[in-house]
């Protein structure tokens, strides 16, 4: 403990020079001077730093004579194809492909959607924008196209870069129509899109034009006919990706995430967290559409010279649960990451680990676990069975990197199950109260970070420096708030327990309940309606809604039912996983109107409920605990 405390004692108290040193093991074309520029509630990292993204995760380690060396390693569960990339290689198509986004206009500032499912040009797509100092926004393939719409609009996009489709166990996903609806919605700011045909997909790029005032564009065309393009040194307080999240409402927020704290962050995080280095193979199991993926599936393990896994496939079912096994085998993985939803996966298929003893996974040192809560039962299970280290640790999109992590590569802190150990580098952890008043260790509250933020956290939120200070910075003056609430023991280690606001996480999925409900409220037979987020065994969480029918209605509960699902897969799309509905007579309710989500919350989970003294009529919880009671009750 005592070595590690040090190190992140220094990263408090002298987060300058801390940082500065830290900085030393990027390639800038401008040395920082200072690493801080701290006033009131802004501040900014290397503020007088010049840097590029690409030639820290490519051209350089060409340069240095590693050129052959492994750098992406596609592998793809739905196609059995397999296809390593070097470093040479993966430079040579990002100087191609950022060539031809020149071509078509884009400068430095410019921001490029990139809705893609997991295949190389996903990642060469974004890093052939942080090569010209685009600034590229990636959409996750689940979302439907208003979601995608959305994103458009609030980004203020020209180009969008895409794929003939995705692949989901048993069914294609045609992007397309999904992409030619979205620029339909945010009614043409795109007036560019270029596509990666992939081979046997519904529709190709012969079937032109597809319209919606955009040019449609071959990628393979565009990428042949431009001049490569060379990494263009941009500021390193410039935006380098939006990537966009769920907040309590229907709009989700654009997280503005800056290139030059990013580097050194990630680096730290690689060495020290981690425990990786050039030539190891890297495998982050989740989706260049998550911050995971932006973070340890492309930036991180390039910036070391590491190889990592692309994996377009699922922990189960292609073909069986022992995917992972199998993974790790082929390509010699030493570190993997996924999320405990994933693990949980297996282990309902596979409780004894049969597949895994079919599989040579000698190679792995470490299982890193993010995304929700790891439960126990889960982490006692998995860590028996893969007889290594498996560490949770908790972070956000809006961080990119863990707030709290077992620092395995400086040398591994006694784990404790239930806790995600201590905070990391430059995270200044506080247990507040509803007042923001500090509480005593072991006492639950809000966790905030103190202010200034480590360097690689969210630099902004798209739209404005008040949307920032509004969403995150006015809740606790002086503090980010995180919207998770925990605890801190006694020894510092730091337990998370659950979000205090309405998002919810689904299978790793963060999803707003908020956002769930507008989408329902649209219905024409809908009166009113609550959403929450309910236990489930397998995704962690999932969404349940409960709807006050109008009167007069023509449908019946199943029909409205299948409708509403349908409509939450339509607007938000598939991976909201929403299913779950149940129609009261009343929601309850307090007397001033607010509709009681936590006591529902509680009923469906079977714990015990405080009903407030303020609910209107208690009564309306009588059907509810009826059902949830006949639900939770084996059939006879
Ligand atoms: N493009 C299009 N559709 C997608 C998609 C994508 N990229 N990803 C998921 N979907 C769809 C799925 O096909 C599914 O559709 P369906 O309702 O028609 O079956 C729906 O969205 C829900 O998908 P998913 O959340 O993957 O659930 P699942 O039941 O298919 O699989 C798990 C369950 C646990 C195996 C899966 O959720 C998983 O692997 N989770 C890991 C989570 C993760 O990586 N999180 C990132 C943070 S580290
Ligand atoms: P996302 O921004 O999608 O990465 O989701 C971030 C949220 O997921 C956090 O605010 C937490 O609520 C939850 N989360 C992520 N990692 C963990 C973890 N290790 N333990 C508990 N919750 C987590």
């Amino acid at each position: 403990m005592d070595r590690f405390h040090t190190e992140w004692r220094a990263s408090i108290d002298d987060r300058d020079s801390f940082w500065l040193a830290q900085s030393q093991r990027i390639d800038w074309t401008r040395a920082p001077k200072s690493a801080l520029e701290n006033e009131g509630d802004s501040w900014s990292w290397f503020p007088d730093g010049e840097l590029n993204l690409a030639y820290n995760t490519l051209d350089r380690h060409v340069e240095a004579g590693r050129g052959d060396d492994a750098a992406v390693i596609f592998d793809s569960a739905m196609t059995a194809e397999t296809r390593t990339r070097t470093y040479r290689e993966l430079r040579d198509e990002t100087a191609a492909f950022a060539g031809a986004l020149r071509a078509q206009g884009v400068r430095r500032g410019d921001r490029v959607i990139i809705y893609m499912p997991m295949i190389p040009e996903a990642v060469i797509a974004m890093l052939a924008c942080a090569r010209i100092g685009a600034v590229h926004s990636v959409v996750f393939g689940g979302f439907a196209a208003n979601e995608l719409a959305t994103r458009i609009a609030d980004a203020g996009a020209r180009i969008l870069v895409t794929a003939s489709g995705g692949l989901e166990p048993g069914k294609v996903v045609d992007y397309i129509p999904l992409v030619r609806e979205a620029l339909r919605l945010s009614a043409g700011t795109v007036d560019t899109v270029i596509v990666k045909q992939r081979d046997g997909f519904p529709t190709s790029i012969t079937d032109l034009p597809w319209g919606q005032g955009a040019q449609w564009l071959d990628w393979a065309a565009v990428a042949q006919s431009a001049a490569p393009a060379a990494p263009v040194p941009v500021a390193a307080t410039d935006p380098l990706y939006l990537l966009y999240t769920s907040g309590t409402t229907g709009s989700p927020k654009g997280i503005v995430r800056d290139g030059g704290g990013y580097a050194v962050a990630l680096d730290w995080s690689m060495r020290n967290i981690y425990g990786a280095g050039p030539g190891d193979v890297f495998w982050a199991a989740s989706d260049v559409g998550w911050v995971v993926g932006h973070s340890y599936i492309v930036y991180a393990p390039l910036l070391i010279g590491a190889a990592t896994v692309l994996y377009e496939g699922k922990p189960v079912g292609t073909p069986d649960a022992g995917a992972f096994w199998r993974v790790i085998e082929q390509h010699r993985v030493n570190i993997m990451f996924t999320a405990p939803t994933a693990i949980r996966a297996i282990h309902r298929i596979d409780p004894d680990l049969r597949l895994l003893t079919r599989y040579d996974t000698t190679s792995l040192r470490a299982l890193f676990l993010a995304g929700e809560r790891l439960d126990p039962e889960t982490y006692h299970w998995i860590t028996d069975g893969l007889a290594v280290p498996v560490v949770d640790h908790w972070w956000q999109t809006e961080t990119g990197w863990a707030i709290s992590a077992n620092p395995v590569g400086f040398g591994a802190l006694p784990l404790r199950a239930g806790s995600s150990t201590v905070p990391m580098a430059g995270y200044d952890v506080r247990i507040l109260n509803s007042k923001g008043r500090e509480v005593a260790a072991g006492k639950e509250g809000n966790i905030a970070l103190r202010l200034p933020l480590p360097p690689g956290t969210l630099t902004g939120v798209w739209g404005g420096p008040h949307r920032l200070r509004d969403s995150y910075l006015s809740v606790f003056p002086g503090y980010y708030a995180t919207g998770d609430s925990g605890y801190l023991d006694e020894d510092g280690y730091l337990y998370v327990m659950g979000r205090t606001d309405d998002v919810i996480n689904v299978a790793g999925h963060r999803i707003s309940t908020g956002a769930l409900e507008e989408v329902l409220a649209l219905h024409q037979d809908v009166a009113e309606c609550a959403v929450v987020g309910v236990k489930d065994s397998l995704k962690g969480q999932r969404a349940m809604g409960f709807v006050t029918v109008k009167s007069g209605r023509t449908l019946n509960e199943e029909e409205l039912h299948e409708q509403l699902v349908d409509l939450v897969r339509a607007r938000i799309g598939p991976v909201a996983a929403f299913r779950d509905v149940m129609f009261v007579d009343r929601l309850p309710k307090t007397r001033s109107g607010k509709i009681l989500r936590k006591t529902l919350r509680q009923i469906i989970d079977g714990e015990p409920h405080k009903v407030p003294a303020t609910i209107e009529d208690v009564s309306v919880l009588e059907p509810i605990l009826a059902a949830a009671r006949a639900a939770r009750s084996p059939v006879a």
